[in-house]
């Protein structure tokens, strides 16, 4: 198994290193603008091998897409990351033409590629994805959900004060501040729902919190964060490569499913060796479809913005 990471900024390295330390992949290609950058950010990790004890071998490159050939998995991180106060929405100029460049010099070399998009804003570039190249929608995979629906889990195990381990819940929708839709009523703490647990208000919060995740990072961090954004990578990496079938909210081309279509936003969909192997169509109640339907208006006003 050979991963492309394109970006060695500080979600393309957290990438390199999570999938690195998980110990699955063959090697890690990773590749950036900047002259020496991912060389050294990969010798770096590198001489954390013998340390950490995995055995993948993580190569640097500036540009030279020749060294990402037939990679199996390609990760987008590329492009500029948000500043504090600004939306993912407005960082579409920049990084629609970085989006559109790195996935045609992918394929270039690795036409069977998955991609892994996580630039911002992540459904629209997406999109853009799938309107620019002719590969496959299943092979096509926008990475939001599953970071989302990380923060959401690290936010309900807050209020219910017991260990992350506990709880599970998924974030659909719009990787947006105001288009993520937190499935509050789905959510359980070792299968009990947490409405068992938690009042109306108390969970409303929750989702307010979850929903403003990254930017609450932004202000903190005075730039996007990381960690999240490559671990949850990394994990979409792992179910790809070792064909887990794991389910993860990820944004993809929808046809019909969720009564929504010519739009990618985040939905619940099985991983496999193959990418997108299924996208599982749950049912929602009335006010979780209102919510879809708001979030998929905002991810087709974005795409709107793209000149393709
Ligand atoms: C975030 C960026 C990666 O949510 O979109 O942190």
């Amino acid at each position: 198994m050979k991963v492309t990471v394109v970006g060695a900024g500080a979600v393309g390295a957290s990438c390199a290193e999570y999938i690195a330390i998980k110990d699955f992949a063959a090697e890690v290609v990773l590749l950036d603008i900047k002259e020496g950058f991912a060389e050294g950010k990969a010798m770096d990790l590198m001489q954390t091998a013998s340390l950490n004890g995995f055995d993948t071998k993580i190569v640097g490159t500036t540009s030279d897409y020749s060294k990402t050939a037939n990679s199996d998995i390609a990760v987008i991180t590329s492009g500029i990351p948000r500043k504090p106060g600004m939306t993912r929405e407005e960082l579409i100029g920049i990084n629609a033409g970085i989006v559109k460049s790195v996935s045609s010099s992918i394929l270039a070399h690795s036409p069977n590629a998955i991609i892994i998009v996580v630039s911002n804003p992540m459904d629209t570039m997406t999109y853009l994805v799938h309107k620019t190249t002719d590969i496959p929608k299943h092979r096509i995979i926008g990475m939001g959900g599953a970071l989302d629906s990380a923060r959401f889990k690290y936010r309900l195990a807050e209020a219910l004060d017991c260990p992350i381990s506990d709880v599970d819940g998924m974030v659909i929708g719009q990787h947006s501040d105001k288009g993520m839709v937190p499935l509050t009523r789905m959510s359980t703490r070792n299968g009990v729902p947490v409405s068992n647990f938690l009042s109306a208000e108390r969970l409303e919060q929750v989702a307010a919190d979850t929903k403003v995740g990254g930017a609450t990072l932004t202000g903190l961090l005075g730039t996007s964060a990381w960690y999240a954004p490559g671990a949850a990578v990394s994990g979409l990496v792992q179910a790809i490569a070792n064909d887990q079938k794991k389910i993860f909210p990820c944004s993809t081309l929808l046809d019909g499913e969720y009564g929504l279509s010519d739009i990618c936003i985040g939905v619940p969909v099985i991983l496999g060796r193959n990418g997108i192997e299924q996208i599982v169509d749950i049912p929602l109640n009335d006010a979780e479809k209102a919510q879809m339907q708001a979030s998929a208006e905002l991810a087709a006003k974005t795409n709107s913005l793209l000149e393709i």
